[in-house]
């Protein structure tokens, strides 16, 4: 066993308490490569920002899990060196069985999800809670999920979404201990989250039920899945230099921007640097046809990615400078 205390990592209690009171959100952003990971710490580094470094299932499919596990160690080696730490939590992002949660706290993770959202409600209760009493034993906190968001990923796919009902969390927190919760109010995973007709506005998240949730619970931490705003200029870099995605949209930044000062602690960003990587790559690859050393288009790569995270963490979740 490998305690995430022994590589400097924190669970996400003091994390969330901070961000509820300072009415911003810590960013959790998925990381599957080395670039990505790299662009993740410095730009936190460099905004002063507490992070949540998040592995999905599918990155430990992709990355190896040995492997993803010694690069977030060598991360905190890059934290602790740099002459001002900011907390990172690793977490394990979707985790979908026990085994999967324990074998991450196992081997240092110092929060897991377990997303038993697509289970009927007394099932998602009964493996939220089995997760909850091991992963509680070695102070890891765990994220559950109430609602199911619409969108396809490649291990997160849901046909249809269904707002969270207010009147289920209490219960849920209650019988299930959970240090966190993921709530449905109109987001989605990937890069089509809603469908708009050019000219058109995207429809504006469900405030109001996550005011009604608040209500339930009051001062819980709130996590919102599926926030990326699918950034407009790497959607059309990616379209000038060979892509095809027309119709890509995303959650407007200033919705996220309120939720961020509500009791939304935790606010997950994937799709969007997924973007901004194939935008640069692509970019990089047209203007230089004989370019063929990933070092050169994988740093144009990270340097453009660190540079969205620092502005999102000052801009839209608010965490900057807060570490
Ligand atoms: O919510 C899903 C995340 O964006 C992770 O996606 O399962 O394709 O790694 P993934
Ligand atoms: P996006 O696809 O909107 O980036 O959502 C990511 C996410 O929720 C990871 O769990
Ligand atoms: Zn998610």
């Amino acid at each position: 066993m490998t305690h995430y205390k022994t590589l400097g990592l924190v669970n996400t209690k003091e994390m969330f308490r901070k961000a509820m009171e300072g009415r911003y959100a810590i960013p959790a952003y998925n990381f599957n490569n080395m670039e990505q990971l790299q662009a993740i710490i410095s730009g936190c580094i460099e905004s002063r920002s507490p992070v949540i470094l998040q592995v999905s299932k599918g990155a430990r499919n992709y990355a190896n899990q040995t492997l993803l596990q010694y690069m977030a160690q060598g991360a905190m080696e890059i934290v602790k060196a740099s002459g001002h730490p900011i907390p990172v939590a690793l977490h394990l992002d979707h985790g979908d069985t026990y085994e999967l949660a324990v074998s991450c706290i196992e081997t240092g993770f110092s929060s897991v999800m377990i997303d038993g959202s697509a289970h009927p409600y007394n099932k998602n209760v009964e493996l939220t809670k089995k997760v909850v009493d091991f992963a509680h034993k070695h102070d890891v906190t765990v994220e559950g999920e109430l609602g199911v968001l619409a969108g396809i990923e490649e291990e997160v796919s849901h046909e249809a979404s269904h707002y969270t009902n207010p009147d289920d969390v209490e219960d849920f927190v209650k019988k299930t201990g959970v240090d966190s919760l993921a709530i449905s109010i109109g987001t989605s995973h990937g890069a089509y989250k809603f469908k708009v007709k050019p000219g058109e506005k995207v429809p504006p998240l469900r405030f109001d039920i996550l005011k009604e949730v608040e209500k339930r619970i009051p001062g819980f931490p709130i996590v919102l899945h599926g926030a990326s705003s699918v950034l407009q200029d790497y959607v059309a870099m990616i379209n000038q230099y060979g892509g095809h995605m027309e119709g890509a949209v995303g959650v407007p930044e200033e919705q996220l921007r309120e939720a961020a000062k509500s009791a939304v602690c935790k606010i997950n960003i994937d799709s969007d640097g997924r973007l901004v990587v194939t935008g640069v790559v692509r970019r990089e690859l047209a203007k230089d046809p004989k370019n063929f050393d990933p070092r050169k288009y994988l740093s144009a790569a990270r340097d453009e990615l660190k540079a969205m995270i620092i502005k999102k963490n000052r801009e839209v979740l608010g965490s900057a400078d807060r570490a």
